[in-house]
């Protein structure tokens, strides 16, 4: 497994767990030391315990040696894929990580399979990762090495389940060897309870993995603007429509939590990544533009509904409860609490912040921005406004008089829904989603 970030380190201690020798191989030096002491480097339920079991015992190997690819079958390349400044993909890392692997088995004798598991827009494997591999190597796709695309679709926070239980396995190859060699290990590794199994062209595989997205930003935009729109509908909750429409099969009720907009590492790259590859090739996807734009959208409006509590926010003292981009997570990459705080700031509110697990991370990008507070209890204190940004547990135990205690005004901007309206009538409380008369 060449790269350890969330994708590869999970998919290589959960192919550990279940008995695969996997080496895993990062250039960070820190994560190495990390994972060597059975120490995931990002917070991921589970995943120190999957270390634990499978570093000690060797099953499981990391060193920053891309050579050891050789003593292995098959490597998948699960390095990053940020975005260039124009929103389009930058393959660096996967390239690198192609000459690396190529000139690890130029001398192997045996046949190697390369799996390109990062977020690739369609065509990368087959016309940039394939002609790299295939001239470092010195060996031509077909009898000696095979390629293939296996695009990931586990979810922060709750990566280690996703990796051992996933819905699909799309797997894209140009031959049937190469196909074979990647489904049988998966066969394997997933045993009796095998999900489906897609083999398919890699350019298509490609694209499921951005379809995805695409489709899952889009619910989350598109419940958002169903919120905004009963937030303007007196004692009209979005939930309730949620709810309803949820039972519709051809709608399901998976991903309608309406908020304050997406965050983290994949969306929104992804689809300006889509966006950028499609107008490439002379069409402007403009649904994929106005879900990015209704999801930028939801970070003004919850400043805006601070501002309709507060009134002026010059001056005021704003408690942001959550920074993380969701809950089960330390991480704030493109997180809705950090475009949240520069709106306040830029309202003039001074914000205080707090997050149980994503702080650390949070003071890297934060940088003299907001103040840090202990705890929640800490970070009302005094407060003017509460908003809460991400739907921790530890935030759901917070009662009505704890807010009428600690808080200045207890104005209360409950963006992730955590809080039952009814309780917080006394309160100045806003719900995102659930209209009011007042
Ligand atoms: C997402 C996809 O769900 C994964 O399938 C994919 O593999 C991954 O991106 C990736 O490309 O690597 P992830 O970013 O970990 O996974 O998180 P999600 O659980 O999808 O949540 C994304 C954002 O949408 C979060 O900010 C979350 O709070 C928000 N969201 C999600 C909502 O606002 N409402 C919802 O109903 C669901």
């Amino acid at each position: 497994m060449i790269g350890l970030g969330y994708v590869g380190l999970c998919t290589a201690a959960t192919l550990a767990s279940r008995g695969f020798r996997v080496v895993g191989i990062d250039n960070d030096e820190t994560k190495i030391r990390s994972v060597r002491g059975a120490k995931a480097p990002f917070h991921e339920p589970g995943l120190n315990n999957l270390l634990g079991k499978t570093i000690k015992k060797k099953i499981l190997y990391v060193t920053d040696d891309v050579s050891m690819v050789s003593d292995t079958q098959l490597t998948q390349i699960a390095v990053g894929t940020p975005s260039l400044e124009d929103g389009s993909i930058d393959l660096t890392y996967v390239k690198k990580a192609t000459q690396e692997l190529g000139d690890a088995i130029r001398a192997k004798q045996t046949y190697h399979v390369a799996v390109v598991k990062s977020t690739v827009v369609p065509g990368t494997t087959n016309t940039i990762v394939r002609p790299i591999l295939e001239q470092s190597s010195g060996k031509p796709i077909g009898e000696k090495i095979g390629l293939c695309s296996n695009p990931e679709f586990l979810r922060e926070g709750t990566a280690v389940n996703d990796s051992l239980h996933p819905d699909v396995v799309v797997i894209g190859a140009n031959d049937a060897k190469s196909a074979g060699t990647l489904k049988n290990l998966l066969l394997g590794f997933h045993g009796k309870n095998r999900p489906p199994m897609i083999v398919t062209r890699p350019e298509t595989a490609e694209l499921v993995k951005y379809a995805s997205n695409a489709f899952l930003a889009a619910r989350v935009s598109c419940v958002n603007t169903i919120a905004n729109i009963a937030q303007a509908i007196p004692d009209v909750d979005v939930t309730e429509v949620a709810k309803a429409i949820g039972h519709i099969p051809r709608i399901g009720a998976l991903f309608l939590e309406a908020g304050p907009g997406y965050g983290g590492s994949c969306f929104h790259k992804d689809l300006q990544a889509l966006i950028s590859f499609s107008k490439e090739r002379g069409y402007d996807p403009t649904m994929l533009s106005a879900i990015e734009e209704t999801n930028e959208y939801q970070s003004d409006r919850v400043a805006a509904l601070s501002e309709k509590l507060v009134g002026s926010l010059m001056g005021k003292r704003v408690a942001v409860l959550g920074l993380a981009f969701k809950n089960g997570t330390d991480d704030v990459r493109e997180a809705a609490s950090i475009r949240v705080i520069d709106r306040l700031r830029k309202k003039g509110a001074s914000v205080v912040a707090y997050d149980p697990a994503a702080m650390p991370n949070a003071k890297k990008l934060l940088v003299n921005e907001v103040e840090f507070a202990e705890d929640e209890r800490s970070a009302i204190k005094g407060a003017d406004c509460c908003v809460v940004m991400t739907e921790w547990d530890e935030f759901k135990r917070l009662r009505p008089k704890d807010f009428l205690r600690e808080m200045k005004t207890p104005n209360i901007i409950d963006a992730r829904r955590i809080f039952e309206p009814s309780k917080y009538e006394e309160l100045n409380y806003v719900r995102m989603g659930l209209g009011s008369s007042k």
